[in-house]
């Protein structure tokens, strides 16, 4: 046999050794699946034969080290595997902390399976080169992993419409990263951590619909990437602090049902804000007289609170109002005429101390 046979046997050798996924991490795959029950799409049927990088249903590696790089599973997608079955996912178990031994993981996307119960594994933290945490859409319960600032790449975390109790970690202001948090819809408590303004990339924070108490950390004006903050449906109390002016690409501020008090900053009716939700508070005094050529909002809904006085002359000059809520204050006088109110109805004004004139009765 000559040297070219060697060559060839050895060059076979290294390619199998490259191409298949190691034991390890096809391991910890079968230990994540083994916790985990699929009745109605039969998506783990895949996840057969040694090599679990070649058509394994929702996984991915990295190309070079073939380690397994990417954990996707959605319960709501457009995959034929959906649309034959006619339906979306459902799953239920828990999330196996075998997927922690996936030390090269760069993404864990459990999302919208709506079955899928236990906590949050608290070795995930310890996944360095974690990426993307999404886990939407589940029944999963216990805290955020306290030492979740470990995950110094996170760009996203999303782990909405869960059961999630306990705290926000004050670990989590160390996430330099991270662009995109959504916590809605849990039964998160406690206050918002005093230095989340340490989050200088994230430019969507979404907290409604927890039990959220204390007061808005101003260090949030230090976040210049910030273009959605909602803090809506929480236990949120003390004033509006004055620094949504300074925040350049701010254009949702969503503060609706809360407990805040005081009254609305003059700065925040000429910021860049463009949809604006104070609706259901305990804001009071007038609606300040600040609207100006830059204002510009899509929605500005105040509905609920106790302003008074009257509705402000210099709304008028407000570049655009589209949709404007005024309705269960105490204010009074009567309703400018002109743009913005000629396209607005009776509902924007009902239930205010003596509001009057178009589309209200006349004063
Ligand atoms: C503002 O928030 C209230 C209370 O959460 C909600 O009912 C209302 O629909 C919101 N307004 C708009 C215009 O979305």
């Amino acid at each position: 046999m000559g040297v070219g046979f060697y060559v060839t046997a050895i060059l076979l050798a290294v390619a199998t050794a490259v191409t298949a996924c190691p034991p390890s991490d096809r391991a910890a795959l079968l230990a994540f699946r083994a916790a985990l029950h699929e009745p109605y799409l039969g998506i783990f049927d895949t996840w057969t034969g040694t090599d679990c990088c070649h058509n394994w249903y929702g996984v991915s590696c990295d190309p070079e080290t073939r380690r397994v790089a990417d954990i996707n599973l959605r319960g709501e997608s457009e995959d034929p595997i959906f649309e034959k079955a006619h339906r979306t996912g459902f799953m239920t178990g828990s999330i196996s902390p075998a997927v922690c031994q996936l030390d090269r993981l760069s993404s864990l996307t459990i999302a919208d399976w709506k079955g899928i119960s236990g906590p949050i594994p608290r070795c995930i933290t310890s996944l360095p080169f974690l990426r993307i945490l999404d886990l939407i859409g589940n029944r999963i319960t216990g805290a955020i992993p306290a030492s979740i600032g470990m995950l110094r790449d996170l760009t996203v975390l999303n782990v909405a419409d869960n059961i999630i109790t306990g705290p926000i970690p004050l670990s989590i202001v160390n996430l330099g990263r991270l662009m995109h948090l959504d916590l809605r819809n849990n039964k998160i408590s406690g206050q918002l951590p005093s230095q989340l303004g340490r989050l200088r990339m994230l430019s969507r924070a979404l907290l409604s619909g927890n039990q959220i108490t204390g007061k808005i950390p101003i260090s949030i004006a230090n976040i210049y990437r910030l273009s959605d903050l909602d803090l809506s449906r929480n236990r949120i109390s003390g004033q509006i602090p004055d620094i949504f002016v300074r925040m350049p690409v701010l254009s949702t501020l969503n503060l609706d049902g809360n407990m805040i008090a005081g009254q609305i900053p003059p700065s925040l009716l000429k910021s860049g804000v463009s949809i604006l939700n104070l609706s259901r508070n305990g804001l009071e005094g007038m609606i300040p007289d600040e609207f100006g050529p830059r204002s510009y909002f899509t929605v500005i809904d105040l509905s609920y609170n106790k302003l008074s006085g009257p509705i402000p002359h210099s709304i008028s000059v407000a570049s655009y109002i589209g949709h404007l809520d005024l309705a269960h204050n105490q204010l009074c006088g009567p309703i400018p005429s002109g743009a913005p109110f000629d396209h607005l109805d009776a509902s924007s004004f009902v239930y205010n101390s003596c509001l009057c004139g178009k589309p209200l009765k006349s004063c």
